[in-house]
């Protein structure tokens, strides 16, 4: 038996998804620079799920779908608020709350296509709904219902702030989430995968996939990078900073990647974005701090910024609360475990690998009072 730590390199299922070759991202063929540039959130979902962008018919009426099932259960929010709130992270009010989606659904166990499918437009429009009205509850506001004509960026911001958002910021939140969408076998969409191989349900599939998400090594490395970016806070502090934290091998939030080995795709976007933003707020500090991070680590270390790094200054620039900026990337990356879980089904077989046992051998039972 051989072993490979981490699974590094392991090739555990098919899928015709999303694909990283030759550090090239592509969602169903589509390459991650033409999406970024040129589609809605809304298409890039539909795209994922179904193999092919919607004519405007389609996105029409899948937009509608998404905006009627955005609301969420009184009874979600009456639980929030029962929450120790002020100790609990917004991914793990996040997790509670999904798991708790389930039990207000009567299909929640219903395996057959259709309701997979009623059930998906549920899960990607209800998330938003929910970081957005924990977000709000913490602050002792209600929950703002969203809206029906707004797009699916907008209803983000709007139900997190109760204001109309300004087109740019629109613009930037889209961007992010055609980004963050969907990534190949990445630890949440293979625990997701994991979990529904099983014929558990969608929502056990999904909860279990945020709370992959949220380690630091996954996608809760955005919120660290800010929180870095804030203990240096000024570009003449960089150096001496990284410096100390090579010394002490420390890990650099937002830096390196298993599969990227000459860069990841989406930072590029990410840092443009990091950059007009910065300079609309006035806070250019944040890009150039990041600037020069990414200068020192590269040079140093050959490590290149990941999609974490520059989502980091885009987030604050934004307004977004430093620790929503995890559960604003499950927003987006629903749509690729939801994607990835309706795959799962379609050709399932349990995923159950072994393990190389290299504990203790030949053991003789003592009783209890003899050891
Ligand atoms: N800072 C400093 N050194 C690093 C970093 C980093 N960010 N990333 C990798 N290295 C070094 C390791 O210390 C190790 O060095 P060594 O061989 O001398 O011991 C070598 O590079 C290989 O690192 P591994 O951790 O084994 O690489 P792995 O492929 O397992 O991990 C990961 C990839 C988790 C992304 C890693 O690069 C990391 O921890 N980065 C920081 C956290 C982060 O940004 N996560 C977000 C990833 S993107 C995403 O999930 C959305």
């Amino acid at each position: 038996m051989t072993t490979t730590r981490g699974l590094e390199g392991v090739v555990a299922t098919t899928s015709s998804i999303s694909s990283i070759v030759n550090d090239v991202l592509t969602y169903r063929g589509y390459n991650i620079d033409d999406l970024a540039m040129n589609a809605s959130f809304e298409e890039v979902i539909y795209l994922l799920w179904n193999d092919k962008l919607p004519n405007k018919t389609e996105l029409d009426q899948f937009t509608a779908e998404l905006a009627v099932n955005a609301t969420i259960p009184k009874e979600i929010v009456d639980q929030m608020k029962a929450y120790p709130i002020d100790k609990v992270h917004p991914m793990a009010a996040l997790r509670t709350a999904v798991s708790t989606l389930a039990l207000y659904d009567e299909e929640a166990d219903d395996m057959s296509e259709e309701a997979n499918y009623r059930k998906a437009i549920r899960l990607q429009a209800k998330i938003p709904t929910v970081v957005t009205a924990f977000s709000r509850v913490r602050e002792g506001k209600d929950p703002v219902e969203p809206k029906k004509d707004l797009s699916f960026a907008a209803n983000f911001l709007y139900t997190l702030t109760g204001e109309i958002p300004e087109d740019v910021a629109v613009t930037a939140i889209n961007k992010a989430l055609v980004l963050h969408a969907d990534h190949e076998l990445n630890a949440s969409t293979f625990t997701a995968r994991v979990c529904v191989a099983t014929l558990s349900d969608m929502y056990s599939g999904v909860t279990a996939a945020i709370g992959a998400l949220k380690g630091p090594l996954h996608g809760g490395a955005n919120e660290r990078v800010m929180a870095m970016l804030s203990e240096i806070d000024s570009v003449d502090n960089v150096e001496p900073y990284l410096q100390n934290a090579f010394e002490n091998k420390e890990k650099i939030m937002g830096f390196g990647h298993r599969v990227y080995k000459t860069g990841d795709p989406r930072a590029k976007h990410l840092r443009e974005m990091s950059r007009k933003l910065t300079d609309l707020t006035g806070e250019t500090k944040w890009y150039e701090m990041s600037t020069k991070m990414e200068e020192v680590v590269t040079n140093e270390k050959g490590l290149p910024p990941n999609v974490d790094f520059y989502s980091a200054s885009v987030y604050h620039s934004l307004g977004i609360d430093h620790d929503l900026f995890t559960p604003l990337f499950a927003v987006s990356r629903v749509s690729g475990w939801i994607g990835h879980i309706l795959e799962q089904y379609s050709n399932n077989r349990l995923i159950r690998p072994r393990a190389e046992y290299v504990g203790s051998t030949n053991q003789t039972y003592v009783s209890v009072e003899n050891r």
